[in-house]
């Protein structure tokens, strides 16, 4: 519950935060991601921890007849559903309370369930990817990414200032290849977005340099230098490979 509390404590400001903190990455990861399952054409798609739902309209370029989107966070649904009206795509994106843990479906009811930004917010990941294994249909498809994947040593202000809003989870290479294998999927593809995630972090650190003036004088000196060394630090974590960034396509085996 402790997530759900500050996940409905931002979620007025979430999708500014997560734009602007995700320095666009959560924008372009989605678009990318997205076509990964496009040669599969999901009809059913399950996006868990949806959120405020950007990944859930991202996947209506797959052209699918449903999406259904879960979050333990009612404040971050309610920005959701507020975004589905306006731009009427209620007819095809559901969002609903649900947590990752204790999916309230039956078996083999989706052809792909998506999560973008949540899997290291779950407090039991194990539970969650059991879960996700068990809706899914065989065949299948599971996409999601992991940011935090600690890749060699890492000091606790590096940590502090990469995990500024909230609750997370880092993990060791390997680990979540082992966690898809406990749940019984069978890996398909494993992409390695650190480089990306670097460049990305670099560029928009530089130009906020460049404009910093302008920007001190909207955002007050001490938030203009915090950001500055958020992304700084996730330059410099990515770049040396003590932090990476992969993102992962597995399968649930057929039955014959
Ligand atoms: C960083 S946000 C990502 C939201 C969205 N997928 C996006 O792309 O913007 C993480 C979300 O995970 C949700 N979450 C965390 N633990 C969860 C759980 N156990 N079950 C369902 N949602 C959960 C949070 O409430 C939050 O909305």
């Amino acid at each position: 519950m402790q997530v759900a509390k500050m996940f409905d404590a931002i979620s007025g400001k979430y999708d500014f935060l997560n734009h602007f903190l995700s320095l666009g990455i959560d924008i372009r990861w989605r678009k990318k991601a997205i076509r990964l399952l496009a040669n599969s054409k999901p009809k059913f798609i399950l996006d868990v921890a949806t959120g405020t739902g950007d990944f859930a309209i991202e996947a209506l370029k797959l052209h699918p007849e449903k999406i259904v989107g879960v979050d333990i966070s009612e404040g971050m649904l309610e920005i959701g559903k507020g975004k589905m009206k306006a731009k009427n795509y209620e007819s095809v994106i559901e969002l609903m309370r649900a947590d990752s843990e204790n999916l309230p479906f039956e078996e083999n009811k989706f052809d792909a369930v998506i999560v973008a930004f949540g899997v290291r917010n779950f407090e039991n990941l194990e539970k969650g990817l059991s879960e996700i294994f068990r809706v899914l249909k065989p065949n299948g498809r599971i996409l999601f990414s992991d940011a935090l994947i600690i890749g060699g040593i890492v000091s606790h202000d590096e940590i502090a200032a990469r995990s500024a809003i909230g609750y997370y989870l880092f993990s060791p290479p390997a680990e979540n290849e082992r966690l898809l294998e406990t749940a019984g999927f069978r890996l398909l593809q494993v992409c390695d977005a650190t480089a990306n995630a670097q460049r990305i972090a670099g560029r928009w650190r530089e130009a906020r340099c460049k404009r910093a003036a302008a920007l001190i004088a909207i955002e007050g000196q001490e938030n203009f230098e915090g950001l500055q060394r958020f992304l700084a630090t996730i330059e410099t974590l990515n770049k040396e490979r003590r932090l990476l960034r992969s993102v992962y396509l597995a399968q649930k085996p057929g039955t014959n």
